[in-house]
């Protein structure tokens, strides 16, 4: 199949994400100019959610109504997937209907079985082991807030999960240097570590991580699909809290992130996101114009097989 992908980060060049991330921030001043700009209109994004999601559905959902076409959601419990469909046999279907499929699941191998028998663009919209979308209005917040994140200091505080090894992804990409301050036994994924070289440190102490630290960004301790480990997890990582006091030992210029929905008082203290450091909010809009690049790039340039 010839459709291109967006399974991963490094499916991406520096200049083709750095091109993403530009060409969102334009489509933010579009959109803030009011200016109607509907180049997919009449094409359709399937949408299969098997974990919830309030940003994730609604960015796609709403970007691509702006973008001039329609987005269908699809859940496991409504559609023959749940019942058992082989993922072949839906994305061979799918795909000959829909111009596009975004894909929120756990196993990763999900997201790469369904593009291997897709016709049209898959999307990750989260796995177990990537959060890629995230990461690009993550890179679009700090660029519109600092400029080039090239050469900066980042730190990540918490779980290796998901969302930490697409971070790890954009330091390769990006070219930025990541401190993670993770548990014992909770590391980010070592094929990634280990490809990410020098330029990716794991350390104990958070205090560590956020030394000097641009940018520092934090996710939940318990993932979707980990509900069980949850309070095992809370005790675990409990001096792993991001707070005030932490962030005064990074730069003094830093921004805080955090990908939501946030825990206030377990990864978070309560305060944080009120702190005039913390750009959630920011970031969580550009989730909208960032998708809303990679859909014009993937779903308007395509041709498929
Ligand atoms: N950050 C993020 O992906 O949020 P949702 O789970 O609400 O989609
Ligand atoms: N790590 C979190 C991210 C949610 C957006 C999860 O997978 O649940």
């Amino acid at each position: 199949m010839s459709a291109r992908h967006f399974l991963s980060m490094l499916d991406y060049t520096t200049d083709e994400l750095l091109g993403l991330i530009r060409r969102g921030s334009e489509l933010k001043d579009l959109r803030e100019r009011g200016v109607l700009y509907e180049p997919l209109k009449n094409r359709v994004l399937g949408m299969i959610f098997e974990k919830a999601s309030t940003r994730t559905r609604i960015s796609f959902e709403a970007g691509m109504i702006q973008l001039g076409g329609q987005a269908i959601f699809l859940s496991p419990r409504d559609t023959q997937l749940g019942r058992g469909e082989p993922i072949a046999d839906a994305a061979r279907v799918m795909s000959r209907m829909v111009d596009a499929v975004m894909i929120r699941t756990f196993a990763h191998s999900n997201l790469t079985e369904f593009a291997a028998n897709s016709r049209v663009p898959v999307i990750n919209g989260l796995s177990d082991d990537l959060h890629p979308c995230q990461l690009l209005a993550d890179m679009q917040t700090f660029h519109e807030h600092r400029g080039s994140i090239a050469g900066k200091s980042v730190a990540w505080i918490g779980d290796g999960n998901n969302m930490c090894n697409s971070y790890i992804e954009a330091a390769i990409r990006f070219d930025f240097e990541l401190r993670v301050a993770c548990p014992e036994g909770y590391e980010p994924n070592a094929e990634l570590l280990k490809l990410a070289g020098a330029r990716v440190r794991v350390v104990r102490d958070p205090r560590e991580a956020v030394a000097g630290a641009h940018l520092v960004s934090t996710d939940v301790w318990a993932s979707m699909g980990q509900e069980a480990e949850a309070e095992a997890r809370m005790r675990l990582f409990h001096s792993f809290q991001v707070t005030r006091a932490l962030l005064d030992g990074a730069a003094k210029d830093v921004l805080f992130m955090h990908c939501l929905p946030a825990h206030r008082g377990e990864e978070i203290s309560e305060d944080l996101l009120d702190d005039p450091r913390s750009v959630a909010w920011d970031q969580a809009e550009n989730r909208l114009h960032a998708q809303k690049a990679l859909l014009e790039l993937l779903v308007e340039h395509a041709h498929y097989a």
